[in-house]
């Protein structure tokens, strides 16, 4: 029995050699060391011994089960440890790799150039107002002193949204302008100052320069001693803060019902320095958009007495300012979905 040990421990020290992974181990565990593997079959052999042997040869099956079970533990760790060093290899990141940009929002240049706006009409005292984008047809026109034959009222200008015959007719608000009304009637008799931004939308033929849908910023002072020098100033620095320094302004006479008087307003063209170039077609003027002396009727209209108050109004369009800023060339860049065009902007 004693040479069946030693053959036994020769074996199994053997074929621990050629354990090559964490499976052969323990097929060579419960070959040599499991409830019916080669030691266990040896000790049952103890019984048929002289009992003056027992002794000796009990102890040997326990040094030599003892000593495989150290040779196991000692083979078990050092596949563990050679099976992490194999995965960690293998998930190994090659840091030089250049890295994927992720996508990031970014505001719409019409929101980044009105924040501009805002910015510089908040530091002259105005205060940022929302009005309405559906109105009635007496915001949009009748209190604003249309008459009732103009001719912005026509069908192909205006969306008119369908209404029960009785009802009031009701619209897309073609310009920010019917919020003066909301705005004056919320403040009189106290002074006001205010900028409306928001979406207009007229019913034309869509073209390089003209949207259905667009923008505007209408502003509003109301006061008791306010003069078409007010409106002036007010504009000159709008002009200088928005498109550089030493940019001047001009008014040109014109027409709008709401405003008496009534002017356009033009700036020193700052793309070329006013020396002239394609883009003022060589005047050195770029228009920039309507203005004027709130009208007595619109001024009584939103609750003002126009003996005792009075007040300038305007209202511009931002992407008409950033396409003379970028030198943008076609307005359907701006909503059609161009991420290209977009992303230039941030
Ligand atoms: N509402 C005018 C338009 O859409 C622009 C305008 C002109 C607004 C003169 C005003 C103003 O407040 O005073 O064409």
């Amino acid at each position: 029995m004693t040479d069946e040990l030693a053959e036994l421990e020769t074996h199994a020290q053997q074929a621990l050699t050629s354990v090559a992974d964490l499976d052969a181990l323990a097929q060579w565990k419960s070959t040599y060391l499991g409830k019916s593997g080669a030691l266990t079959r040896l000790s049952r052999g103890m019984g048929a011994l002289p009992a003056a042997e027992r002794p000796a040869m009990g102890r040997r099956l326990n040094e030599l089960r003892d000593m495989l079970e150290t040779a196991f533990a000692h083979t078990e760790a050092r596949l563990k440890a050679s099976a992490r060093d194999a995965q960690l290899a293998a998930e190994q990141v090659d840091v030089t790799l250049p890295g994927r940009q992720p996508d990031v929002g970014r505001l719409h240049l019409t929101t980044q150039v009105l924040r501009q706006i805002i910015a510089i009409f908040a530091d002259m005292g105005f205060q940022v107002w929302e009005s309405r984008e559906v109105e009635t047809d007496d915001y949009n026109f009748g209190l604003l002193n249309f008459l009732p034959d103009h001719p912005a009222r026509d069908m192909q200008d205006t969306f008119y949204v369908e209404m029960p015959p009785d009802a009031p007719k009701v619209v897309l608000r073609t310009h920010t302008s019917p919020g003066q009304i909301h705005a004056m009637r919320r403040y009189a008799p106290e002074p006001l100052r205010v900028l409306l931004p928001g979406k207009c939308y007229r019913n034309e033929q869509v073209t390089a320069r003209s949207e259905s849908m667009f923008h505007q910023f209408e502003f509003l002072a109301v006061g008791r001693h306010i003069t078409m020098g007010d409106l002036k100033g007010t504009l000159d620095f709008f002009a200088e803060r928005m498109f550089g320094k030493g940019t001047r302004t001009r008014f040109r006479a014109s027409y709008f019902p709401f405003t008496e008087p009534s002017a356009e307003m033009d700036v020193s063209c700052f793309l070329c320095g006013a020396k002239g170039c394609r883009v003022c077609k060589y005047t050195g003027w770029l228009e920039i958009g309507g203005c004027g002396m709130v009208h007595p009727n619109v001024l009584r209209n939103g609750g003002y007495d126009p003996d005792a108050f009075s007040g300038f109004a305007g209202g511009f369009g931002p992407e008409r300012i950033a396409l003379l800023k970028y030198g943008i060339e076609d307005i359907r860049l701006f909503y059609s979905g161009n991420l290209r065009f977009l992303e230039q902007f941030s």
